[in-house]
């Protein structure tokens, strides 16, 4: 690695809650996707991990921002920083020049070529120079195959992207749950929806204040759905423990202690999770009817953070009745896949220049 090689390649799945980096089929970067800027000069001061943990901590003198909202770039100057500090965590030492970069960077199924063209910019400008982009629901199918792989599946039955086959893919992230219906290598339906990851944050924060009058941060409350996070009332032996969570009451700014049990995080969730079910109800119904057959014999595979809350995918299977099959790891999956299309970017014809 490093003295001779002029080209260097990565992998990238910009997500709204956090960027993943491939190179050379290893995960280099794995960070939050948080950058910090100093309030004066607008330089970075930290990115990632460090940069979370000055998250709602700051004072005047920092900015700390997500720059991507609703899975989309909401402030271009914060993510193109985000991105060069990444780039420069990921190429850490092994190079003496700056090497050419080419990048395959994940992009949700819904982007508008606006939306599109404020990435590719965003990679231009921090150093990419031959720059792919793939939509995410496709590198989500890629990474799940190639996980089937690794775990010694048959390869005539792993996922194919490019097999005369449907498989859906439903990626719940931190900005937008997509679900695409996948065959011969182009996506036939999709349909995105800004409800994720960080609307049951917001939900949870809403429902601490209103149900026990105390306040909690997007971080708390964000530890709240890792904790006590359900997607139905009753886990039988595997619902977690009561979560103890500490903040000020809203009214009085006295300390509060309040115990957060399962079954009411399931209450509080349970509108935004019928919104993704009637989402991937609709993309069912816009499914051509042998792509469908294929579909409920495969089963849908559910991935990104979202798909790790509790009891989601016995929820789904049950009401939609076709089997919901959790990734092997959801967080990974669209980032693995982006890595597989880096190595074929002269064979996969769905990759946009
Ligand atoms: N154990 C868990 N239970 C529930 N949610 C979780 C869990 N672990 C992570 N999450 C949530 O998953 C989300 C992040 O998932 P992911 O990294 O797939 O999103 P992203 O790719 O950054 O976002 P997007 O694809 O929307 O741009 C966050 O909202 C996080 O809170
Ligand atoms: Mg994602």
């Amino acid at each position: 690695m490093g003295f001779f090689s002029f080209t260097q390649e990565l992998a990238m799945d910009l997500g709204t809650a956090n960027t993943i980096i491939i190179s050379d089929d290893e995960i280099v970067v794995n960070e939050p996707s948080i950058v910090a800027l100093d309030r004066n000069t607008n330089k970075m001061v930290k990115v990632g991990e460090e940069a979370k943990l000055m998250y709602e901590k700051t004072n005047d003198n920092y900015r700390v921002i997500r720059p991507l909202r609703d899975g989309v770039i909401a402030d271009f100057n914060a993510c193109e920083q985000m991105m060069r500090g990444l780039i420069k965590n990921a190429q850490k030492g092994s190079h003496l020049f700056s090497p050419s970069l080419r990048m395959v960077i994940g992009v949700p199924s819904g982007s508008t070529e606006v939306e599109l063209r404020a990435v590719r910019d965003s990679a231009e400008h921090a150093g990419g120079r031959d720059v792919y982009l793939i939509f995410e629901p496709m590198a989500a199918a890629i990474g799940i195959g190639q996980e089937q792989q690794e775990a010694g599946m048959d390869p005539k039955d792993c996922l194919n992207v490019e097999a005369p086959e449907g498989n859906m893919i439903v990626d719940i992230g931190g900005g937008t749950t997509e679900i695409a219906v996948i065959s011969l290598g182009g996506i036939v339906s999709n349909n995105s929806i800004k409800m994720a990851g960080d609307d049951f944050n917001s939900e949870i924060q809403e429902y601490m204040a209103r149900q026990h009058n105390v306040k909690v941060s997007e971080r708390m409350a964000e530890r709240i759905k890792i904790h006590v996070g359900s997607a139905l009332t009753d886990l039988g032996e595997q619902g977690p423990k009561d979560y103890v969570v500490h903040g000020p009451n809203r009214i009085t700014a006295l300390p509060m202690e309040v115990p957060v049990c399962y079954q009411e995080i399931a209450h509080c969730l349970e509108k935004d999770i019928t919104k993704i079910e009637t989402a991937v109800l609709s993309a069912l119904e816009n499914t051509p009817p042998e792509l469908y057959a294929d579909i409920v014999r495969n089963g849908i595979y559910l991935t990104g953070g979202g798909a790790l809350l509790r009891g989601l995918d016995k929820r789904l299977t049950d009401k939609i009745d076709i089997p919901f099959h959790v990734a092997k790891d959801p967080l990974l999956c669209v980032a693995k896949g982006t890595g597989v299309a880096l190595k074929n970017v002269n064979h996969y014809s769905f990759l946009m220049r």
